[in-house]
């Protein structure tokens, strides 16, 4: 067995321990009620679910197994003359909680590069599906044809036993996340470039690899693939890509079944699809305005006028966070230390001058912050990568090996199969009725 399987089996075999214990003395304490408003208002912040691998702080942001992003930056160990970390140390990290070694990292990313490879059938599936469909979903359909190579659905059918769900659930996540940059690039040039493909290097690192198979060489991509990769890692448990995998996998669908959901769940307009959106509005604005360099004033009137239409500002506002996204400062850090007189990049700080205050204005946005969306594409951009529609995609792999190391927690923790208690508004209705009831009889 390898040494991080190795360590994964044997924490979970403690915390399985340590689970059982805590639930014998406190499992029945109320750890949270549910209001009314939470009910038809998306279920916002009520606790009713594990995640292991990241926990989410309105103010802080996240936090990898108690790690934030500027520690992490500091912390995991990088190879190839790599100065951003290596997304290798961090799935290393959230699968055991440990912090990798060098040499963990050098073995992962080799075990990754041994598993990156894509089948005939799979190759023939790419080919076949017309350039017009969106990157996400040709991404998403991908995944969900793999299927038939998951080890977990086989063994499930052959009597596989309970206490070796995690083994055969490992073994399929570490193959799905080996072989997704060589589907997303596959995707990628095929859909922009008449598909002339880019053998991978199994010599790079996971992410180098990536970078290397979509085209772009340049040193200083790779180490902005390396801090991507990193940072849409994993938001705990309750976003919708997350929480998608998660409840998929609780029926027992394997790693490949259960990530499409998620890839699914990600391509929505106010999750992950907000990257795409983000550039989007910014050309427009740029036609509207009539120029590529915007002043604060006349963004900030286009963005009245957006708002004015009735739709969101994109890459701004967050259900759970209430301040600035740690994920959005660290690619402003990038982008300082790279290239700060990038023209989009210029627009993209400017939009950060002018939008907090006016939404905070409109008196009902939550969080006038900007998240990880606002600032991904500029940089893309920056390193040639252009197609908007693509940036999605790129989200989707790294967010694999956050929901995948924790699907692995899942089976290991033998979880149940989910299933909340919804409500009609008629029952809704009864039951604040049968409060009034109570409290005219108690006065
Ligand atoms: C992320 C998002 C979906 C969170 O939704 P939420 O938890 O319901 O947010 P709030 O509670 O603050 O929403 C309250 C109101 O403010 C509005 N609002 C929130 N963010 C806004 C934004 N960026 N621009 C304009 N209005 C916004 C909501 O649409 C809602 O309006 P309504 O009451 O008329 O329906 C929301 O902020 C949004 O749509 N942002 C833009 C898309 C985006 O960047 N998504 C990526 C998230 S990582």
């Amino acid at each position: 067995m390898d040494k991080l399987k190795a360590l994964f089996k044997e924490r979970f075999t403690t915390a399985t321990e340590e689970i059982k214990v805590l639930l014998s003395a406190h499992g029945n304490e109320v750890i949270d009620e549910v209001t009314i408003d939470q009910v038809y208002g998306g279920m916002r912040g009520i606790k009713c679910m594990i995640w292991e691998t990241s926990s989410l702080d309105a103010q802080e942001g996240i936090r990898f197994r108690g790690f934030s992003i500027p520690e992490l930056r500091q912390l995991l160990p990088r190879i190839n003359g790599a100065t951003e970390p290596l997304p290798e140390g961090l799935f290393w990290l959230m699968l055991t909680g440990d912090l990798p070694t060098e040499d963990d990292v050098k073995a992962l990313s080799l075990e990754w590069a041994k598993r990156a490879r894509l089948s005939d059938a799979d190759i023939d599936l790419l080919d076949h599906m017309d350039s017009s469909i969106h990157p996400m979903t040709q991404f998403s359909i991908a995944i969900m044809a793999m299927q038939s190579t998951s080890l977990f659905a086989h063994e499930y059918e052959g009597g596989m036993t309970k206490s070796r769900y995690w083994e055969f659930m490992y073994e399929d996540c570490m193959n799905l996340i080996a072989k997704l940059p060589l589907v997303a690039a596959y995707v990628y040039r095929k859909t922009f470039y008449g598909s002339q493909h880019i053998a991978p290097d199994p010599k790079l690192d996971w992410s180098a690899n990536f970078a290397h198979m979509l085209g772009k060489d340049a040193p200083e991509f790779k180490d902005l693939m390396r801090l991507y990769m990193t940072i849409h890692a994993d938001h705990e448990g309750g976003n919708a890509s997350a929480h998608t995998v998660h409840l998929v996998g609780s029926t027992l669908s394997d790693a490949y079944l259960a990530l499409a959901g998620g890839m699914n769940a990600l391509a929505g307009p106010l999750h992950g699809l907000a990257n795409q959106e983000v550039m989007d509005w910014i050309y427009d604005m740029i036609e509207d305005l009539g120029t590529r360099t915007p002043t604060r004033d006349q963004i900030s009137d286009y963005v009245k006028k957006t708002i004015a239409k009735g739709v969101v500002v994109p890459g701004y506002g967050h259900a759970v966070l209430r301040s600035p996204d740690p994920r959005f400062l660290a690619q402003r850090d990038f982008a300082r230390k790279h290239c700060p007189d990038d023209p989009m990049v210029q627009i993209v700080w400017h939009v950060f001058d002018v939008v907090p205050d006016i939404l905070q204005g409109l008196g009902k946005v939550k969080n006038p912050w900007p998240n990880v969306d606002a600032h991904s594409g500029a940089l893309l951009e920056h390193y040639g990568l252009g197609e908007h529609n693509f940036y999605t995609v790129l989200f989707g792999v790294s967010r694999a090996l956050g929901v995948l190391a924790q699907l692995c927690w899942d089976r290991a923790l033998n979880l149940p199969l989910e299933r909340p208690k919804s409500l009609t508004t008629e029952e809704i209705r009864e039951f604040v009725a049968s409060k009034k009831v109570k409290t005219t009889l108690s006065v």
